[in-house]
């Protein structure tokens, strides 16, 4: 597969070195399983202005077709995650979020608390997962087989 993606992580414990980013590196070392290449990875405060501003470059520099980001979908005050992706994005994609929670859901009720979202800007498809392990693990194999379909599609070539 000739695809790349970049892994953002959303934390304000890791971001200050207080906690390992275990999420980030789960999300790189499944989406290798699958055939992706990873183009990078950045770990940033819960910060909607910080994020969205990364997303936006990591689009639009062309540095990769895929976008995952772990963390900042839950209720706390400092989760905006979603609000980031959604400045960023051109386009949502609802369906993807709506099948990792019909996934989640039948795993765990909390699955209702994720608030992620997905969305495309230019030539990439940003898809947020929530940010403890089990939950990357969860909601990534979930969508992991149709990125590759969702990507080839955005980038004009049909299905
Ligand atoms: N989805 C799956 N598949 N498995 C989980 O354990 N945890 C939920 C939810 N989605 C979970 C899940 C919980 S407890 C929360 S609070 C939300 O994801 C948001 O997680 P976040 O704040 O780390 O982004």
């Amino acid at each position: 597969m000739p695809y790349k993606a970049f892994v953002l992580t959303s934390s304000d414990s890791g971001f200050a070195g207080e906690r390992e980013d275990l999420s980030g590196p789960l999300a790189m070392e499944m989406l290798r399983g699958a055939g992706w290449e990873i183009a990078g990875y950045a770990l940033l405060p819960d910060d909607r202005a910080l994020l969205a501003d990364k997303l936006r470059e990591v689009c639009d520099s062309g540095e990769a077709e895929l976008l995952i980001t772990t963390g900042g979908t839950g209720f706390s005050k400092r989760d905006c995650m979603p609000e980031a992706t959604a400045d960023a994005a051109e386009r949502m994609v609802p369906g993807i979020p709506e099948a990792m929670r019909w996934y989640s859901l039948q795993i765990t009720p909390r699955a209702m608390l994720s608030r992620a979202a997905a969305g495309i800007r230019g030539n990439t498809l940003i898809v947020n997962l929530p940010g403890s392990p089990k939950a990357v693990r969860e909601n990534l194999s979930a969508i992991l087989d149709t990125l590759e379909h969702a990507v080839h599609m955005m980038q004009g070539r049909g299905h």
